[in-house]
């Protein structure tokens, strides 16, 4: 894993680069925009926004001035939306999408996902609401206006009803940060070629005050954000940072210099829960 734009091939043959830049709770116009530009001016090209994020049209503008300006070419760029679980089912998938095409004016979407699954806490037909979703983020694909088809949040139990479709994910983005690492669901994800990408991969900043976090990044001569950044890379996950700080923005894409010892990637993986979310998928 060499740099911000290395790709990963997904099981469909596409591929994503390795390292991403996430937007959530970006909501102001003007932030979106600036944001986004400054990480695709500082080398990012993997954009991950969402129809509940309420910004895809200032992140896919942001998308296309930096194109025109900088004479770069759309296959360069790898842009994620998803489909929020108001909309979950054949129908109202097929139109979340086309709001959001319009909301976006792309061409096409390099990966669309189920942004989460029904469960059985709120769906008592909670399996057949997930085929079907899925039925009509098939034909999405099979239509051409989205590279790849994935899920996020997405539990191996919502998994395997999927597994037997006639196209699987190529990605599940999970809740990933130190002490919470969903060990049993990045198993089942990579053993069945499902690339896992990581959101709030910094504990929405909650991790970067872990005192084990701020030893080892002492000893590798980095901040803590750094650490836990190349600890999801070398665990196979790709990371989706966010900030709205042009210095962060940089800071947290140099990591691609140094590597975390085994040991020390044990060390991170034994943190107790800490900053994550607590907010899981079969949660009311
Ligand atoms: P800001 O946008 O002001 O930089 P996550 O990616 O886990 O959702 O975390 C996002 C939060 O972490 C935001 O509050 C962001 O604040 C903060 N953040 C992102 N990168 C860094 C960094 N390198 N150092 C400190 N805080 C950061």
């Amino acid at each position: 894993m060499s740099s911000l734009t290395t790709r990963i091939e997904l099981n469909n043959h596409t591929a994503i680069p390795c390292f991403g830049y996430g937007t959530y709770k970006i909501k102001d116009a003007s932030e979106a925009y600036e944001s986004v530009k400054a990480a695709l001016e500082q080398g990012y090209r993997h954009i991950d926004t969402a129809a509940f994020y309420e910004n895809e049209k200032f992140v896919s503008d942001a998308i296309k001035d930096f194109m025109k300006e900088n004479n770069v070419s759309r296959q360069d760029i790898f842009v994620t939306s998803k489909v929020w679980k108001t909309e979950l089912g054949y129908d109202k998938t097929l139109a979340a999408f086309e709001k959001t095409m319009e909301e976006m004016q792309l061409d096409y979407l390099d990966l669309y996902l189920v942004h989460w699954p029904a469960s059985f806490a709120f769906d008592d037909d909670w399996e057949n609401t997930n085929r079907a979703t899925w039925k009509a983020m098939t034909e999405i694909y099979k239509s051409g206006r989205v590279k790849a088809i994935g899920v996020s949040n997405f539990l191996p139990h919502h998994l395997k009803a999927l597994m037997e479709m006639e196209v699987i994910p190529a990605v599940n983005q999970i809740e990933i940060n130190p002490g919470f690492l969903q060990k049993e669901t990045v198993d089942y994800c990579q053993e069945n070629g499902i690339l896992v990408e990581a959101w709030s991969p910094l504990g929405r900043g909650k991790s970067l005050s872990h005192p084990v976090l701020e030893e080892l990044a002492a000893k590798y001569n980095r901040t803590v954000a750094q650490i836990i950044l190349r600890w999801e890379i070398q665990h196979g996950i790709v990371p989706l940072p966010k900030s709205v700080n042009p210095e962060r923005i940089l800071q947290n894409a140099n990591v691609f210099d140094f590597e975390i010892a085994a040991g020390d990637m044990a060390v991170i993986d034994a943190i107790p829960p800490y900053g994550n979310s607590g907010h899981g998928p079969d949660d009311l």
